[in-house]
């Protein structure tokens, strides 16, 4: 760098991590903007409507019962309850949210991204085999068998799964990066499209047969 004064570096680099970091959720401007979905006695802070601060209250920042199973009959055998803003409007501008999985046997969570958050899930009941796929070129998988107690991390944006490989049900537990993780499931967003993707476009990109397209396209239909 020579030629380059020090401070301008070091402004140059101080720019480059602060564009990183609002890459996800922005840093809140105060101690806490309570989501409101009207403007009557709201105040307008960061982008949305926040509550009157006066005017919140402990249940605004609380949600209870996420210690009751949940049902996995889906076909998927999986269920997940992910307490965002929407369920807590106490985490509007907080940047984090958090999910309960629950498995059946072999019960699945399929592949899918959250383009907005990072993930880290601890097991507290039954055997989970997870993993993510790294960006191209390598794709490469990493995974690992997960029991109860153990941690694991998603990175955001990666396709990821996590599969009960126990004969018992499974239930996990993940904190999210971001109020609003969104959530892209491989399978439903691609096969699913509402209204649905060209089949030529799937026959191709997936060098599937037509027919195999066709019943994949009425599976996944909404
Ligand atoms: C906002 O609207 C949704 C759906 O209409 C409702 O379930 C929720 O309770 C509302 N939240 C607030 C803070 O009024
Ligand atoms: C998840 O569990 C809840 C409570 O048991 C149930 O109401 C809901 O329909 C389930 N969702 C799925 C996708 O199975």
């Amino acid at each position: 760098m020579k030629g380059f004064p020090n401070y301008l570096v070091a402004l140059a680099l101080m720019a480059l991590a602060c564009s990183i970091v609002s890459a996800y959720d922005p840093a809140p401007l105060q101690d806490f903007c309570v989501a409101l979905n009207t403007t009557a006695d709201a105040v307008f802070v960061n982008g949305k409507f926040c509550k009157d601060p006066k005017l919140v209250t402990a249940n605004d920042f609380f949600f209870p019962g996420l210690n009751t199973p949940r049902s996995t009959t889906s076909q998927l055998g999986s269920n997940v309850t992910l307490l965002d803003v929407s369920k807590i409007p106490g985490l509007n501008t907080l940047g984090v949210s958090l999910a309960r999985i629950d498995f059946a046997p072999y019960g699945l969570n399929p592949p899918h991204t959250h383009p907005r958050a990072t993930e880290i899930l601890v097991v507290v009941e039954g055997t989970l085999y997870v993993g993510f796929v790294t960006s191209n070129p390598d794709n490469r998988l990493i995974t690992k068998t997960l029991y109860p107690g153990d941690v694991f991390v998603f990175p955001i944006g990666l396709i990821h799964f996590q599969f009960n490989v126990g004969k018992t049900n499974a239930v996990s537990f993940s904190g999210l990066s971001s109020q609003n993780p969104g959530l892209i499931v491989i399978a439903k967003n691609v096969f699913g499209a509402n209204p649905p993707i060209n089949p030529d476009v799937l026959i191709k990109a997936f060098q599937l047969e037509k027919n195999v397209v066709d019943d994949l396209q009425k599976k996944f239909a909404a």
